[in-house]
């Protein structure tokens, strides 16, 4: 499947942004161990959230869909699971891999986890490691999966320093470490989401986190709780790239989440002089969320603060299109994690933005983009949702319509990208069959 953007601009309005997926994520496997009934609104259906929804459903656990974005989890506790039939297909999602991983390394039946193509090639070890030194068993493909994880074991709290600053990684651990015995240390090279910790204590468990170090007793249970999630900033950073590259552009999405470990692009987009302002900032259950204005700026380049790249590690590629739609020379320094995303981010977009006529330096870990005007071209998302978002978005300033090859996986993340950005007056169009 693939999209036809023709240039065109967005126009004025309101956006519904859908659920945050890290958080519906985590609320379906913690709401699964949970005793009793975990209710859960704004969940993002998207193709991720939907592989552990499945994931959890074989394992014995009753989730009713209430409506499109409400669900019904009934708890089975922590020993409640069940084993799966068959393998575990975790389609396009490493946070689904990962975290499973950790829960599922402390169960008492063997599970398969598979994935998709892109997902096959991730790596792997960065969990696999530290849940071994925890007593879990974990087969791989060299450090990819499919994995094979042996239930049965006794597991034992770790203390361990992060080498990658990774959300996935701690989680995994803390969800092992949940069955630990004994304590379990995480130090974070970085700050990193912190979307576990949060729904972890609002469903009573005890853990200290403090300036990049978590403690987490083991052996605690979870209470079942209600989860409110809020609108994905990581998706809605798409459409405020869109407002501010637009002309006369006035761009409103309400009920966003602003969690101080995930806002690094909106701090990156005022310092490229995006205006952004954020009205009525409130909490949404555990998480803050705040109503997000964006218009109509001009943009220009700086020198990304390495420090924030884990707050806003999976915005690179729409801030790479701020970048060359901005005056000056943008430099970004420090994202070779980027690398290791659902596809190689840095090569993507540095040969989408080289088809798009842009000017760009790429080095192992770093990138710098100087600003100018786009060209009608054919862009390869290589299958990865951000790319054929961030593309879609930068096509609407090109001098001529642009095509984008293989964008089916925008739903796991991002159902109704399209619509969204039809509704808003981009003339994107969409077209099965593959372009050569
Ligand atoms: C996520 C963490 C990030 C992010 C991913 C979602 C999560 O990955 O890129 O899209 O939900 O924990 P890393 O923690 O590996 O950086």
């Amino acid at each position: 499947m693939n999209f036809l953007v023709l240039p065109s601009a967005l126009a004025s309005g309101t956006a519904a942004v859908p659920g945050d997926k890290s958080i519906s994520h985590r609320a379906l496997m913690l709401g699964s161990i949970a005793a009793g009934q975990t209710d859960v609104t704004g969940f993002l259906a998207g193709e991720d959230c939907r592989a552990t929804l499945q994931a959890l459903r074989d394992m014995g656990v009753e989730i009713e869909a209430v409506d499109a974005t409400t669900l019904r989890i009934s708890g089975v506790g922590m020993h409640g699971l069940q084993q799966p039939e068959g393998a575990l297909e975790l389609g396009n999602s490493g946070t689904a891999m990962r975290l499973f991983a950790g829960l599922l390394s402390a169960q008492s039946f063997d599970t398969t986890l598979t994935g998709d193509d892109s997902l096959s090639g991730r790596p792997m070890n960065r969990v696999i490691k530290p849940l071994s030194a925890m007593g879990a068993i974990i087969g791989s493909d060299e450090g990819t999966p499919p994995l094979m994880v042996q239930g049965g074991k006794t597991l034992v709290g770790i203390n361990y320093r992060l080498p990658v600053a990774s959300a996935q990684v701690k989680s995994a651990i803390l969800l092992a470490g949940l069955y630990a015995k004994g304590e379990t240390f995480i130090t974070e090279p970085g700050i990193t989401r912190d979307h576990t910790e949060r729904m972890l204590r609002s469903m009573g468990v005890r853990l200290d986190a403090e300036d990049g170090r978590i403690r987490l007793p083991g052996e605690q249970s979870l209470r079942a709780t209600r989860v409110q999630v809020p609108a994905d900033l990581s998706s809605a950073a798409f459409l405020m790239v869109a407002a501010l590259i637009a002309p006369d552009c006035e761009l409103l999405m309400q009920n966003v989440g602003v969690n101080p470990t995930r806002n690094g692009v909106i701090a990156i987009l005022r310092q490229m002089g995006g205006e952004i302002i954020l009205e009525d900032a409130r909490m949404l259950g555990e998480e803050p969320v705040a109503d997000i204005r964006v218009r109509s700026s001009e943009l220009h380049g700086i020198d990304v603060d390495p420090a924030l790249v884990p707050l806003a590690i999976d915005e690179f590629p729409i801030l790479f299109i701020a970048a060359a739609a901005a005056s000056g020379t943008t430099r970004f320094t420090g994202i070779g994690e980027l690398r290791v995303k659902e596809s190689d981010r840095i090569d993507a977009m540095v040969r989408g933005l080289r088809a798009l006529g842009m000017t760009v330096e790429e080095r192992p870990d770093d990138v710098a983009i100087q600003g100018g005007d786009f060209s009608a071209t054919t862009i390869d998302s290589r299958g990865d949702h951000r790319i054929a978002m961030s593309f879609a978005i930068a096509a609407t300033r090109a001098d001529a319509a642009v095509q984008i090859k293989d964008v089916a996986t925008v739903d796991t993340s991002f159902p109704g990208f399209r619509a969204c950005l039809q509704s808003l007056g981009i003339n994107i169009t969409q077209r099965e069959g593959s372009i050569s």
